[in-house]
């Protein structure tokens, strides 16, 4: 299958700046949706797809729209893994690696160890009165419990949140910077041996994580394949809950009423969970490939077309989420894509909701009191292919 690197014959080009997308991309997105909901955008290389429906369509065709995309920024970070196979293959791999993440595994096996560690990083800071929760809270402890269910025992949670840091940053290069790539490659030879060290005591010990189940699956996986995807998993499994965390605490603290809602409420922190998610999606887009000629959204793709599924644009669809814009609890429930959808539906949603919505917010509400943004602040949502805040500064009353 070749790979044309151009407009589909009758698709619009629209000439995108990545570092305004970077800014805010939701601007562009509203335009794309209302004008040109497949579009040739040169600078990224692909087909953007923006129309919720239009993307829920492509997701029911995995067949038609391939993970395998050629090229990916993905494969050449990390190789080839679950999130880049489609069919039997992707298969075998996801059985191999996810029953550690259902949500009785989550509850059973680690979330009493969650709680500990987020209780002991708020420990750490509940006497200064004044932190960045993104870098000194949400971020450990989405590192700390990654490894827990990965069975990174020999990996500290700092070097798993700068291992991430610096795949995501390889995952989304679409600019080719040499520097990038060079982070990337040390990333990703220093997890490969913290794995295959890891491998060879599971092989006499099993225990219940990821990389145990993987080894003594029925179809047991090889070295290569599990250090591929544990290089998937820690490049999605910490900077999207620390993401959803950031942003959701800022809804919140700007939101003094809806806040009061919560606290008094605590069933309502799942609400506030999938509100954050769908409002500024963790992951904005998706890389596939067409495997045929197929027409969506007005235009006939070529076979071999690259198409980006713009979830954080389907989750902002005025024709399906009223006033699409707003943060609010209480709109009616619609399914939100920031999971995705389809056979890669996020591996990690029930890992993620509990961390964040059942954990991470409920305690550092109720512990840190008279908490509050620090006005003297910048405090930046950065990114279209990854968005989040880039700190969150908040102070209290010091205990
Ligand atoms: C709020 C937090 C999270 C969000 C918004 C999120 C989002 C996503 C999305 C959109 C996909 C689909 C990508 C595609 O189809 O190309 C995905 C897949 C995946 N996610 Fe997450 N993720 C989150 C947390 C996590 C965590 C905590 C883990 C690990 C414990 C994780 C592991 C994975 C894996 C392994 C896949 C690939 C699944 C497959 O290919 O079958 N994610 N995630």
């Amino acid at each position: 299958m070749s790979t044309p690197t151009t407009a589909a014959p009758g698709a619009p080009v629209v000439d995108l700046d990545l570092a305004d997308l970077r800014r805010d991309p939701y601007p562009a997105y509203a335009e794309l949706r209302r004008t040109a909901p497949l579009a040739w955008v040169p600078s990224v290389g692909r087909h953007l797809l923006t129309r919720y429906d239009d993307i829920v369509h492509a997701e029911k065709l995995p067949e038609v729209f391939s993970s395998r995309e050629e090229g990916s920024l993905l494969l050449r970070t990390v190789g080839p893994n679950l999130l880049r196979e489609d069919g039997p293959e992707h298969r075998r791999l996801r059985a191999a690696a996810e029953p550690p993440t259902r949500p009785r595994q989550v509850r059973d096996l680690w979330a009493g160890s969650f709680e500990r560690t987020a209780h002991e990083l708020l420990d750490g800071i509940a006497g200064r009165g004044e932190a960045d929760l993104v870098r000194d809270f949400a971020e450990p402890l989405a590192a700390a419990n990654l490894a827990l269910v990965l069975g990174l025992r020999n990996a500290r949670p700092d070097h798993i949140a700068g291992w991430s840091r610096d795949m995501m940053a390889g995952n989304s290069n679409y600019a080719d910077d040499a520097d990038l790539w060079l982070r990337a490659e040390n990333a990703t030879r220093a997890i490969d041996e913290a794995v295959a060290e890891v491998v060879r005591i599971v092989r006499r010990e099993p225990d219940g994580s990821v990389i145990s189940t993987m080894v003594h699956a029925p179809d047991p996986l090889e070295l290569t394949e599990i250090q591929n995807n544990v290089k998937v998993i820690i490049g999605g499994g910490v900077n999207e809950p620390r993401d959803v965390f950031g942003v959701g605490a800022r809804a919140l603290l700007r939101r003094p009423g809806v806040r009061d809602r919560v606290l008094a409420d605590p069933a309502l922190w799942k609400r506030v969970f999938e509100e954050t998610a769908r409002w500024i999606s963790p992951i904005g887009m998706y890389p596939r490939q067409l495997t045929r000629e197929y027409e969506i959204a007005g235009v006939t793709l070529p076979a071999g077309s690259r198409v980006a599924l713009v979830i954080a644009s389907g989750n902002r669809d005025e024709s399906v989420f009223e006033r699409a814009d707003e943060f609010d609890i209480d709109r009616p429930t619609r399914p939100h894509l920031a999971f995705g959808g389809g056979p890669h539906f996020c591996m990690g949603a029930w890992v993620a909701r509990h961390e964040v919505s059942a954990l991470a917010w409920p305690l550092v509400f109720s512990r840190l009191r008279g908490l509050r943004l620090d006005d003297s602040a910048r405090d930046q949502l950065e990114g279209w292919v990854f968005r989040g805040l880039t700190s969150l500064n908040v102070t209290w009353q010091a205990v």
